[in-house]
């Protein structure tokens, strides 16, 4: 989006909030990357930590992060919260951690916030014993694993100083509720309004002109084209949700390096160079956005000419948050209905703004942010189906319309 720059929540006097995300290799990227994005915008200052020999770490969809320190560099520090991203096999190797399991346990035990989500509360927190009398709940394949006397399914639940959820579907909520510990409810709700959360009870709506038929017969080659300041949320959801419906993504860097640096701060390194891409051919190209991005995309030459030959070869393409604008720029959204941030909605000659997701023919756009979800769940849906989105959804944790 627009950079929203984070809200002064507290007095200038008063000491920023500190937490701890910590990672390992098969960490659930949309979890982690959702937890730190969120909790920075709120002010919080935010460690990201390996739990691993390096800072670069593959994340369960194959996104690679890279941490922002090591585990052992926070042994001393005092956390305001600490929180477990989930995902196989990253809660494993977070629960092997000594330093983390030490940092944590005395988190509960000098009863300040900690939390998980996904795999990890019954993987990690559980074997250290940190859910002894808690009401918790976890990814529903992994419920079994908590007393039924304990084990809820709600998607998020408070219990004293431990705050649980469900998948990457219910990573905003999760998020949103620390916050909300952390600086309180009217921040909470201001920050959820700037992430294009939907308001709890109304259906996400997406709207289709000129329908065609996406499907493929041969496994789909996306192209993710990534910069500096490219919003990490809407990176990581859409290799996440793509992957998982057996997509083939290619993330490119449109930078001289493969590392960026996203618009919170995550670093994400790109399976190759776009000059490396210049000669490939992909079913489709999909721009994720963040403002300084949008331009560092638009000034790419070979981005340029791939995006131009998709349009004119009647391939799929589209665009998410400011990014769509980048589309508008270089001529290929035309006469065709698309959406885009609010902020950014005016720069499109025929914006609709009433929708989420917005699909005419062959171009796909979206609002950005949280709506990267029903984003990425729409391209699965136009590509192979209704089943199969609702499946991957199902595996998110994330509610999907039967139809
Ligand atoms: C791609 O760009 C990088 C950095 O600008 C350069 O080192 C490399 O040789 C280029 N590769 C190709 C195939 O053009
Ligand atoms: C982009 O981010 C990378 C990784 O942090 C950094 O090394 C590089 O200098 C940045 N490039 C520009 C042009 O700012």
């Amino acid at each position: 989006a627009p950079r929203i720059d984070p809200i002064t929540t507290t007095a200038a006097s008063a000491p920023p909030k500190k937490v701890l995300v910590p990672i390992g290799f098969g960490t659930e990227e949309m979890e982690a990357v959702i937890l730190a994005d969120v909790l920075r915008r709120a002010g919080a200052e935010v460690t990201v930590a390996s739990v691993e020999k390096q800072l670069e770490v593959e994340a369960y969809g194959g996104t690679r992060l890279v941490a922002d320190t090591f585990i052992s560099a926070c042994s001393t520090e005092i956390f305001d919260l600490v929180a477990l991203p989930g995902g196989m096999p990253g809660s494993a190797r977070l629960r092997d951690c000594e330093v983390l399991q030490k940092i944590t346990s005395r988190q509960a035990e000098e009863k300040r916030l900690y939390g998980a989500i996904c795999a990890a509360p019954a993987v990690a927190l559980l074997p250290w014993g940190l859910l002894k009398r808690k009401q918790t709940t976890c990814h529903p394949a992994f419920i079994d694993k908590i007393s039924s006397f304990r084990a809820v399914k709600t998607n998020t639940q408070v219990s004293g100083e431990l705050t649980t959820s469900r998948g990457p579907g219910t990573s905003f909520e999760f998020a949103i509720c620390l916050v909300e510990q952390l600086f309180g409810e009217p921040v909470a709700r201001e920050i959820g309004e700037l992430l294009l959360m939907n308001p709890a009870g109304d259906d996400p709506k997406r709207q289709e002109f000129n329908e065609v038929g996406w499907s493929l017969d041969r496994t789909p080659q996306v192209l993710i084209p990534i910069a500096n300041g490219s919003e990490e949320i809407e990176v990581v959801t859409l290799i996440d949700i793509l992957r998982r419906a057996k997509v083939n993504v290619v993330v490119a860097s449109v930078e001289k390096s493969a590392q960026v640096l996203a618009s919170s701060g995550t670093k994400i390194v790109a399976d190759k160079l776009i000059n490396a891409t210049s000669d490939s051919i992909f079913d489709l190209i999909i721009l994720p956005g963040g403002t300084a991005a949008a331009e560092r995309l638009h000034k790419s030459k070979i981005l340029k000419k791939l995006l131009k030959e998709q349009e004119s070869a009647g391939r799929i393409f589209g665009a998410i948050c400011s990014s769509p604008a980048v589309l508008q720029k270089q001529g290929l959204i035309k006469d065709k209905k698309a959406t885009a941030h609010p902020a950014v909605l005016d720069k499109l000659k025929d914006g609709v703004n009433d929708a989420q997701v917005v699909i005419d023919g062959k171009l796909i756009t979206s609002q950005g942010l949280a709506t990267a979800i029903q984003f990425a769940l729409a391209i699965v849906s136009k590509l192979f189906g209704h089943a199969r989105a609702r499946s991957v959804a199902e595996g998110l944790v994330y509610q999907y319309p039967r139809s």
